[in-house]
């Protein structure tokens, strides 16, 4: 760590509003859902309409003044300051001395941003420009494989933020997706993913793309040689590798080192991207295959469009500002620790596993931005799949268990292609039903009067009262994809500075790389090193005697 830290704000717990939150929580058993939802003015306070989201969070447990509150300590921990900090890039990420500025990633042609002497816009857009030449050529067959065929399948072999980003996406986006490429994205190093992923495809009409900001990644690095075997059997040559395999990455030399001429097949992007973050630069590379250019930048627009709303819209009217403070209040006032996204759009089914990433690795920190230990909980557990299939699995738990678990459900008018529209209103309907269910429940009262039995009447009551956030957008398209993940984004950026984190690096993973590496030849040639626990050591020679 180089350079003067910024001021870490003072433990939200310490200040003055933090006391009249709790205060207002400790009341939270008194707070009826019903009046609450019949009361306009609050209404009015909690939906905002704005860059073609809608975001609901009428059902929340949530007073006006609760929000004011919510509000006020935000401003207090230097919130407003901290997002413009980021735009600036100043070196927000302290722990690794860097700026964060995936907001530069989606700057309209033509701007500039001049950040310690570079234009870092002129960068983005000249990558930018590489990539869509790259993928109108794939798209186009103009590229080729080694012997001169059309490519039609891609794999992207990635983990973490290099696979989540651009598989969610490519998902999501499955209607604006070229009919005739194939994408397809491998990240474990269990063989049984990079097999099931070539299952079916012909070398010589596949491309690779290695995606790995560090190229140090071992997932990564060992799916991308077993990769390049497949490729150079399948072909009976070498040189397919130059032709049908590209890398993104930061790390020239090590792309070198792989074997993959940086100055011809690689994409770059710049430390200031975290990984997570980074779906926006040339990690998107597979997705601006699958969805071309034009759409891409659809994409780049809509979270452009949020970025610009974080930055103009008063707190009040914030999308960004208000589902953090929502999500704050349950995490940290209601001592509620998970969360279940819940998208009603079946294409969206990695959007939880894209958040979960994005959220528990930015927030799920011990200590402040100074070392200090952090005194309250760090961001909660992020989990969900898609409606309504998850309403036939574990939406029993959401309505009737006795853990409260705060929803975000989110939804579209219409379906992405205009089609089917009476399919699209009854999913919409499954989610509108969700959101009403889980707050105002049916109490055994109504049961009885509406002619039930009387004794299974408790069994079968649900007493409602569930946190609920509502987003809901005409359809999902590029854009709208786009702006949901900018609004997300910049959710987890404004909860972990009320919290005094640094929500940019992520160190808990590094322990369980170091003992991998060690463990991996400990299996093999079993020597276990003395200073690993009894029952790892145990656990070792137990796989030493599975194994063939
Ligand atoms: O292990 C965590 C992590 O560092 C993530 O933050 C990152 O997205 C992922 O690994 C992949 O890293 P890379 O892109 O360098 O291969």
């Amino acid at each position: 760590m180089s350079g003067a830290l910024p001021p870490t704000p003072e433990p939200a717990e310490s200040t003055e509003e933090w006391a009249v939150l709790e205060a207002i929580a400790a009341a939270d058993r008194l707070f009826d859902m019903r009046s609450a939802l019949a009361d306009r003015t609050r209404s009015e306070r909690l939906v905002v309409d704005a860059c073609g989201l809608r975001l609901d969070l009428t059902r929340q447990r949530l007073t006006v003044e609760a929000l004011d509150t919510l509000i006020a300590l935000a401003r207090r921990q230097g919130v407003q300051e901290r997002i413009e900090a980021m735009f600036a890039g100043e070196r927000i990420n302290v722990t690794e001395d860097r700026s964060v500025l995936h907001t530069a990633l989606r700057l309209p042609p033509g701007e500039r941003l001049v950040v310690e002497g570079t234009d870092i816009a002129a960068d983005v857009h000249s990558e930018l420009d590489r990539m869509a030449v790259f993928a109108r050529e794939v798209r186009s067959g103009e590229r080729t494989g080694h012997g001169g065929r059309r490519i039609r399948s891609i794999v992207n072999i990635g983990i973490g933020g290099s696979n989540l980003g651009p598989q969610m996406a490519t998902a999501a986006l499955r209607p604006f997706t070229h009919p005739d490429l194939e994408v397809r994205f491998v990240s474990n190093v269990d063989p049984a993913d990079l097999d099931s992923a070539l299952e079916g495809l012909d070398p010589s009409e596949t491309m690779f793309i290695v995606c790995s900001k560090t190229f140090t990644t071992l997932e990564t690095l060992t799916n991308a040689r077993a990769a390049r075997e497949w490729l150079v059997a399948g072909t009976g040559t070498e040189s397919s590798v130059a032709a049908q395999m590209v890398a993104v990455s930061t790390a020239a030399k090590e792309v070198k080192e792989f074997g993959i001429d940086p100055h011809r097949s690689m994409f770059g992007f710049w430390d200031w991207v975290g990984g997570r973050y980074s779906v926006g630069s040339a990690v998107g590379l597979s997705l601006m295959v699958a969805i071309g250019p034009e759409q891409f930048r659809e994409f780049l627009a809509g979270m452009h469009e949020i970025d610009s709303h974080l930055r103009e819209a008063p707190p009040e009217r914030n999308l960004a500002w208000l589902l953090a403070l929502a999500w704050l209040w349950n995490g940290n006032l209601l001592g509620h620790d998970t969360v279940a996204v819940l998208p009603y759009a079946q294409d969206l089914q990695r959007f939880p596993a894209y958040l979960q990433q994005l959220d528990m690795e930015s927030n799920g920190k011990r200590v402040r931005l100074d070392g200090e230990r952090l005194e309250i909980e760090s961001g909660p557990i992020v989990w969900g799949e898609p409606g309504t299939d998850g309403q036939h699995a574990f939406h029993q738990l959401l309505h009737q268990g006795t853990r409260i678990v705060p929803c975000d459900l989110i939804g579209f008018a219409t379906s992405a292609d205009g089609e089917d529209q009476d399919r699209q209103d009854l999913l919409v309907a499954n989610l509108i039903a969700q959101a009403e269910a889980l707050s105002i429940g049916r109490s055994e009262e109504e049961i009885v009067a509406a002619g039930g039995d009387p004794e299974l009447a408790p069994h079968r009551a649900c007493e409602g009262g569930r946190p609920v956030t509502v987003v809901l957008a005409e359809r999902l398209d590029p854009r709208t994809l786009g702006k949901l993940i900018a609004l997300y984004e910049h959710k987890v950026l404004i909860e972990g500075a009320i919290q005094g984190i640094d929500s940019f690096d992520q160190w808990g993973v590094e322990l369980g790389k170091d003992l991998a590496r060690r463990i991996g030849p400990e299996i093999e040639d079993g020597a276990s090193s003395a200073d690993h626990d009894p029952s790892t050591v145990e656990l070792i020679e137990a796989v030493r005697r599975l194994r063939p």
